[in-house]
């Protein structure tokens, strides 16, 4: 069985080791969202150390989607020379890159995005305290268009792939959950109707980027919310997104957002649940969650609960994680 050390290939992209680290937003930009030399020595110190895919923070398709004030922006053509310096960064340090597309939705505050916070329908997010404006359906088609263009301009910057941000109570994960949407018009009701909008979402990247490119979807398999969406759910919908041109699933949380109280303290908190999806789907997979031991990681791929492992943290606070986990894993 393959280990953390070995190389994975997906969609015609090598990865040289199974080592991911997750989107991190960093709050480097100004409030224009542009890449500077901060975000360039953050990258590199973590890319040359051996990282083998590295997801770069969630960036904004459209200012009405920030989360903060200083995120990371896609959401202009001006931005795309500050983005190639990135994605040339990562590259030459001997990464595989991958950029995170976002849009808060209502995980956000007006300060932030600049007018009331847009959602699903008016349900404030689990600790927000600004309930949503429902989004009308010619402004999802408009959103449509501003991740099409957003994934045309990671590709013209020389990212590798690009995932899209399904998780963590932002825009596509609430549009999933039966908690926050609560719509009666084709995008609400039905696990189906709920799944439109990120499956249109999907397809305009897909098109965007062309049938080859590699595309990754951060999924929020649980809200660990009584009304919320559950992971039984969850494993039915996991072959929707494949099937609607993913090539890749990147398990986190829901509505619960990337950090769980209830799951602190555990080793691999959504291990279990990234296995579970990863029995229903024909794509690799990655785990994440509180994960800083070189053995437990490498025990978990070699155990085939999961194809990747995402360490996050970890690499925050030790930018040599990976390469001592390598050292340390071939003794
Ligand atoms: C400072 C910080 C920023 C984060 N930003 C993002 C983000 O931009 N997009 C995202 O999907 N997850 C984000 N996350 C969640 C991480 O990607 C990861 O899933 C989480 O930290 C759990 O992994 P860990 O226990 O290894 O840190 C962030 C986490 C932290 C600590």
């Amino acid at each position: 069985m393959p280990g953390l050390a070995d190389p994975l290939t997906f969609k015609g992209l090598t990865l040289k080791n199974r080592i991911v680290m997750p989107p991190m937003a960093n709050d480097f930009s100004g409030p224009d969202g542009e890449v500077n030399d901060r975000h360039l020595e953050h990258y590199r110190a973590r890319a040359e150390a051996e990282v083998g895919l590295m997801i770069v923070e969630h960036s904004y398709v459209n200012p009405n989607g920030k989360m903060t004030v200083k995120q990371l922006g896609i959401h202009e053509d001006g931005l795309v020379p500050g983005l190639t310096r990135l994605a040339d960064t990562i590259r030459e340090a001997g990464a595989a890159s991958t950029i995170q597309l976002t849009h808060a939705g209502a995980n956000t505050t007006s300060e932030a995005c600049g007018g009331q916070p847009l959602g699903p329908s008016d349900v404030a997010m689990p600790g927000r305290k600004e309930a949503p404006r429902p989004l009308t359906e010619e402004e999802l088609a408009g959103l449509v268009e501003d991740y099409r263009q957003a994934a045309r301009r990671a590709k013209e910057a020389g990212f590798d792939s690009i995932e899209i941000h399904g998780a963590h109570g932002f825009l596509l994960s609430e549009f999933v959950s039966p908690f926050s949407n609560r719509r009666d018009d084709e995008y609400g009701g039905s696990g189906e109707n709920r799944l439109r909008f990120p499956l249109e979402v999907i397809a305009a990247v897909r098109e965007a980027v062309g049938p080859d490119f590699p595309l990754l979807y951060r999924f929020g398999a649980s809200d660990f919310l009584e009304d919320g969406l559950s992971l039984e759910e969850a494993r039915q919908i996991a072959p929707l997104l494949v099937a609607g041109g993913i090539d890749l699933l990147d398990v986190s949380g829901g509505l619960c957002g990337s950090r769980p109280e209830q799951l602190a303290g555990i080793k691999g908190y959504f291990v279990p649940m990234a296995a579970s999806i990863r029995s229903v789907v024909n794509v690799p997979v990655i785990g994440v969650g509180g994960i800083t031991d070189p053995a437990f990681a490498d025990g978990f791929i070699r155990e085939e609960k999961v194809d990747l492992v995402a360490v996050g943290r970890a690499l925050l606070k030790n930018p040599g994680w990976a390469r001592e986990a390598l050292a340390e894993l071939a003794g």
